[in-house]
This record gives C-alpha cells, sequence and structure tokens, in this order.
C-alpha cells in the first residue's frame, strides 16, 4: 500500500507493462520482435531513411492492434487516481496508445509520441490526428509542402517531447511510482534515481526492473491487478 499525504505530489511514469494486460505487446518481453527485427532497428531515422514503407508497415500494425485494445484496471486506477488528486498527480508515459485517455486519464504526457497521430517530416504543420494504416500497395503519406508523412514517434537517436515539463514535474514531486518498464531506455530509467532525493519511489511490475535500485519499494505483479489496491489517500 502507497500512502498519499494530503501535500504529496505524486508522478507517475508508465511504460509498454501496463499495456500489456490489454493485450498490447511489450518491447523486451516474448513479444518484442517484429518480423523477427528489433524495435530498435524500425524505430529509427536511419530505419526511416532506408525503408519508409516498412516503417510504416510497422507503425500499421501497431495502430491496427491498438485500436482493438481496451484499457485495463492499471489504466482505470491511474485515472481514478487524477480524480483524487487533481493536479497534484503527472501522468508521464513511455507509450504511444490511447489507453490512459480511452481510461479518462486527460492529461497523459506522451514522452515518446502518439501512434494516433502522424506529422510532416519537414515543414512546421503540427502533428495531425491519424488513425489510417499505410501498407503495400498504399502510397506513402505526403504533406501539402510535398515532403513525406511520418508517425509522430520519438525515434531512437531522437529527443524526447516535453522534457523541460517532465522535468519541472520531476522536482516537484514527493512521491513517484514507476509501472510497467524495464527501467533499460534514457532518460526515463534515471527519472527515479531523480526523483529519489526529494521522496519516496516505488514500482510496480511482475519482475524487479534493471534500475530496481533506484526505488524505495517493488510491488512485484501486473499493474492490472496490483494498481486498484495499492494507493491510499
Ligand atoms: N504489468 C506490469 N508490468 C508488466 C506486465 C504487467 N502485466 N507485463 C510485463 N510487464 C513489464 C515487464 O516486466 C517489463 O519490465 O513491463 C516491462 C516492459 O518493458 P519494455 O518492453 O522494455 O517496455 P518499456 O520499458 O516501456 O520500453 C521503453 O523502449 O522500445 C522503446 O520507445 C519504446 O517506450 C518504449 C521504451
Amino acid at each position: 500500500m502507497i500512502e498519499i499525504s494530503p501535500t504529496d505530489r505524486v508522478f507517475i511514469l508508465t511504460g509498454a507493462g501496463i499495456s500489456a494486460e490489454s493485450g498490447l505487446p511489450t518491447f523486451r518481453g516474448e513479444g518484442g520482435l517484429w518480423r523477427n527485427v528489433r524495435v530498435e532497428e524500425v524505430a529509427s531515422p536511419v530505419a526511416w531513411q532506408r525503408d519508409p514503407q516498412f516503417v510504416w508497415e510497422f507503425y500499421s500494425m501497431r495502430r491496427r492492434a491498438a485500436s482493438q485494445a481496451r484499457p485495463n484496471p492499471g489504466h482505470t486506477a491511474l485515472a481514478a487516481l487524477e480524480r483524487a488528486l487533481g493536479n497534484r498527480l503527472f501522468l508521464c508515459t513511455q507509450n504511444v496508445d490511447n489507453l490512459h485517455e480511452q481510461a479518462s486519464s486527460h492529461d497523459a504526457v506522451h514522452m515518446h509520441g502518439e501512434l494516433f497521430k502522424s506529422r510532416c517530416e519537414r515543414c512546421t504543420l503540427p502533428p495531425f490526428d491519424d488513425t489510417n494504416t499505410y501498407e503495400p500497395p498504399a502510397s506513402l503519406p505526403r504533406c501539402e509542402c510535398g515532403a513525406r508523412v511520418r508517425p509522430h514517434i520519438c525515434w531512437f537517436g531522437e529527443v524526447p517531447f516535453h522534457v523541460d515539463r517532465i522535468y519541472r514535474a520531476l522536482d516537484e514531486c514527493t512521491l513517484f511510482v514507476a509501472i510497467g518498464t524495464s527501467g533499460m531506455v534514457e532518460p526515463a530509467a534515471s527519472f527515479a534515481t531523480h526523483a529519489r532525493s526529494r521522496g519516496r519511489t516505488f514500482y510496480v511490475g511482475p519482475e524487479e526492473p534493471a534500475n530496481a535500485s533506484a526505488f524505495t519499494e517493488c510491488f512485484l505483479g501486473k499493474s492490472g491487478e496490483v494498481l486498484p489496491e495499492l494507493f491510499r489517500f
């Protein structure tokens, strides 16, 4: 059980594990391969320059899977936490699915982008909602400026989104909880260490993450089973 005081400011970080019980595979579990390709090999600017069609096939597959997925009790528990805490809760997700939004979390900060958005790779047109899939023989989407349209995803080697806002929230939080993330990818893997200098840090997942030493305590279990009973305020 995690006690939340009336003055606690809570930072929640979620990873692919919170969506596992909704049927979406994690990256580094057994479902981490796609056509025997590591996600690091297809979610990158190099892969995009080399074979944009292949990249769009990957994200089209993920759009199809995510469009069938529904929130699980883990997502629902975090939406309830937002209703209880209001602006004392900061929800940061590494996930690009929209399951937090479907569960009625209202301000999930998607540091790695959003699967159901696309953007022009060149001009200043802002990211736009896009649920389309782009697979052969469909042609690749083009912007009105003529450049290619890409998934609005932060690829390996690119800078995550909303970093300033995230670190401001980390600096203010007194309670940090990471859920369903292996602690292998920066900068998110270092958030717990950053928060630990100011407050309590907890992890929720079926196995200890790579950065387990950064946590005050790990609650081992599936987030859909642990989260509904975890918080007391
Ligand atoms: N509940 C909670 N956690 C779970 C569950 C579950 N039901 N099932 C699996 N997990 C845990 C696994 O133990 C693993 O530690 O979820 C974690 C998923 O780890 P990863 O697959 O590495 O996913 P994540 O940490 O979110 O990856 C970070 O890497 O590929 C990039 O950009 C991508 O955002 C992603 C980033």
